[in-house]
């Protein structure tokens, strides 16, 4: 039996937490998060809670205290470029007991967007060096996870040179969505990559054509 729970917790505000999650949370000896994860739970008494977003650092924290339940706080939900791929990699997935599922970023910015997410291509930049970048192009929907090195602005320049404007798209940059900064700006042109105030959390969509149907096929 698994002693690690991974807990999809959102992507950022509170209300966007599950229930599931949170009663989950409860059933854990110790707990590990990011800050603002958290900042949302009421440890109890009798668990330890371990603050920490390195990667290496949550696995060897991890491994330390099989003997106890794990729960692992990720961010958005658990199948989506997530740390719980990390886990599964490192102990396999009979040392996990429950993967929970939660909202994802993504999600979040095709709702905003009033966008089906529907055959979308998921790219992420997120701690990876920015390559293949011909290929998102050839997609006719896009989403492009981003960090603060590999922003929409650094991301966005460099599609521009893979020919972004040549074809009619509609391009996006989603930014801290759910948090009280959350901001989502359509991109019209180059002098509107270079307005660009990147934000720690970033998600760029880019769908080809000009839109304005519910896109089910
Ligand atoms: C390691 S990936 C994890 C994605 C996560 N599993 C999910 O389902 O949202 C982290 C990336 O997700 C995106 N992201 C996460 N939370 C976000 C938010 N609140 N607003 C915008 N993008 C977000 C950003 O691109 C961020 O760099």
């Amino acid at each position: 039996m698994g002693w690690i729970v991974v807990i999809s917790f959102g992507p950022g505000a509170g209300e966007y937490i599950t229930d599931v999650a949170k009663q989950k949370v409860q059933n854990c000896d110790v707990i590990v998060g990011s800050k603002m994860q958290l900042e949302v739970i009421k440890p109890l008494s009798n668990q330890e809670v371990f603050e920490e977003t390195d990667i290496e650092r949550i696995l060897q924290f991890i491994d330390k205290n099989h003997h106890k339940q794990v729960g692992v706080l990720v961010t958005g939900d658990a199948g989506l470029y997530s740390l719980a791929q990390r886990i599964i990699d490192r102990f396999g997935k009979e040392a996990v007991k429950e993967i929970v599922p939660g909202v994802s970023s993504l999600q979040v910015a095709f709702a905003r967007l009033k966008e089906s997410w529907l055959n979308v291509r998921v790219f992420s930049y997120h701690g990876r060096t920015i390559r293949g970048l011909e290929k998102i192009l050839n997609h006719h929907k896009v989403a492009i996870l981003c960090d603060r090195e590999h922003n929409s602005k650094i991301v966005l320049q460099k599609l521009k040179e893979h020919g972004l404007f040549k074809k009619p798209r509609r391009i996006y940059v989603c930014q801290e969505l759910t948090l009280p900064e959350e901001k989502i700006f359509e991109v019209f042109s180059e002098e509107d990559i270079e307005k660009i105030i990147p934000q720690r959390r970033e998600i760029i969509i880019i769908i080809h054509g000009q839109g304005g149907q519910y896109d089910t096929d």
